[in-house]
């Protein structure tokens, strides 16, 4: 099994001399019997195709567990439309408690056409974002890996996609997305308004600007700032502080580039980017637009950390309704999700290990669902990816930890 062909998630947290940021995923849990670790998991399954990538990666987790002595409690919460259809919020209060409560949580995808008109405070979006500011995750973890396996699903020539390896990290519970004021109002011509604001304070920009040096730090050395400085203050701010906080990290090379040029040069040359650290919209655009370059939105998986609390792991794809309930969906992505939550949300590095060694070893057997398939290859499901999945995990030796 190619195990050199580890992703590329490393370890990425602030140590507590160069910070006060004492995240917990630093502590071990349950040390005093590590042959019976005990985890609790909530999983929120979601909308549209969530339900179906969410088993796939339970059953992985399950699979996990039993082959590295480990032990998982799930609960399973609903969310989103779900939650709407079932409860009428999008966030139910024990679905929150749940989360809150347990070790880590993994959410398929929220969202579908029958809840789009419904009004802001019901729609299923609203309770993601109500779930990450209840966990307080402020550090959006999101790899773009091109994986020489799956280097001609990408839609750039080989030449630009083969080698690709980059990490956005995106400021999650600030910014335009939660600034304030913000709504609906008309102007003096009666005409109606919309408006949102977009602020940042320097705390919450030095804070993940030290997360994105560290994991810079960790990879190759380079953190690329992404911001619009020359025309927001929230940007001008966040320029300046990045800059100050560089000072901490003199191994780390940084650079600042506004977010239309990062746009443009993630097309035009994308193994330029090593780390990528911008706010939240930004990065919910260039996050987007990076896992293009690896073919498909189904394979990336994200990890969404805050300073204490369990962490948020979920699959950067949506919730795709075109497809769902048709056994198409990709669940790579969940599983890789899977893979994050073992290593960053629980510490679990060898079992995260053997995951990552599993779905490349699947690839590597031909198995493909629809949005990565090529001629030649073996066309599979989302429950056949998953059987394939599990075999794999059975039978691929993890690398030494
Ligand atoms: C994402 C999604 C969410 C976001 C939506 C579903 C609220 O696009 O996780 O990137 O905008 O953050
Ligand atoms: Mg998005």
């Amino acid at each position: 099994m190619a195990a050199s062909l580890q992703f590329n998630f490393k370890p990425v947290f602030p140590t507590k001399s160069s910070t006060n940021y004492a995240p917990k995923f630093n502590t071990i849990r349950c040390s005093a019997s590590p042959t019976s670790k005990s985890y609790s998991i909530t999983l929120l399954p979601g909308d549209g195709i969530g339900p179906e990538v969410i088993s796939v990666a339970k059953n992985a987790l399950q699979l996990i567990a039993s082959l590295e002595g480990i032990k998982f409690k799930f609960n399973e919460m609903p969310m989103g439309g779900a939650a709407l259809d079932l409860t009428g919020v999008p966030l139910p209060e024990e679905t929150l408690l749940s989360a809150e409560q347990s070790d880590a949580v993994l959410l398929g995808a929220i969202g579908g056409y029958k809840w789009d008109k419904n009004e802001k405070h019901l729609k299923p979006e609203t309770g993601l974002l109500q779930l990450r500011e209840g966990l307080k995750v402020f550090a959006n973890l999101r790899p773009a890996t091109v994986l020489p396996q799956l280097v001609d699903a990408s839609t750039l020539k080989k030449e630009v996609a083969e080698g690709v390896d980059l990490m956005v990290v995106r400021e999650l519970t600030g910014g335009i997305y939660f600034g304030k004021p913000r709504g609906f109002s008309t102007n003096e011509n009666g005409e109606e308004l919309g408006f949102n604001t977009e602020v940042y304070a320097a705390h919450e920009i030095d804070r993940i600007a030290r997360v994105a040096f560290e994991t810079a730090r960790k990879r190759h050395g380079k953190l690329c700032s992404v911001d619009k400085a020359n025309v927001l203050e929230a940007s001008m701010l966040w320029r300046k502080r990045v800059s100050m906080i560089a000072s901490e990290y003199p191994d780390v090379e940084l650079s600042h580039m506004y977010v239309d040029n990062a746009a443009m040069q993630l097309v035009r040359n994308p193994k330029q980017f090593d780390t990528i650290v911008t706010n939240n919209i930004f990065g919910d655009i260039l996050s987007d637009e990076a896992s293009m370059i690896t073919g498909s939105i189904g394979m990336l998986p994200s990890a969404s950390l805050g300073e204490s609390g369990p962490g948020l792991f979920e699959p950067i794809h949506g919730s795709a309704p075109d497809i769902a309930g048709q056994d198409k969906a990709n669940p790579l992505a969940t599983v890789l999700s899977a893979a994050m939550l073992l290593k960053y949300g629980l510490g679990e590095e060898k079992a995260a290990q053997r995951i990552e060694a599993a779905v490349l070893d699947t690839l590597n057997r031909g198995f493909r669902t629809g949005d990565i398939h090529s001629a030649g290859l073996n066309l599979v499901g989302c429950k056949e990816m998953g059987e394939q999945v599990l075999k794999s995990i059975d039978s691929t030796v993890p690398a030494a930890v």
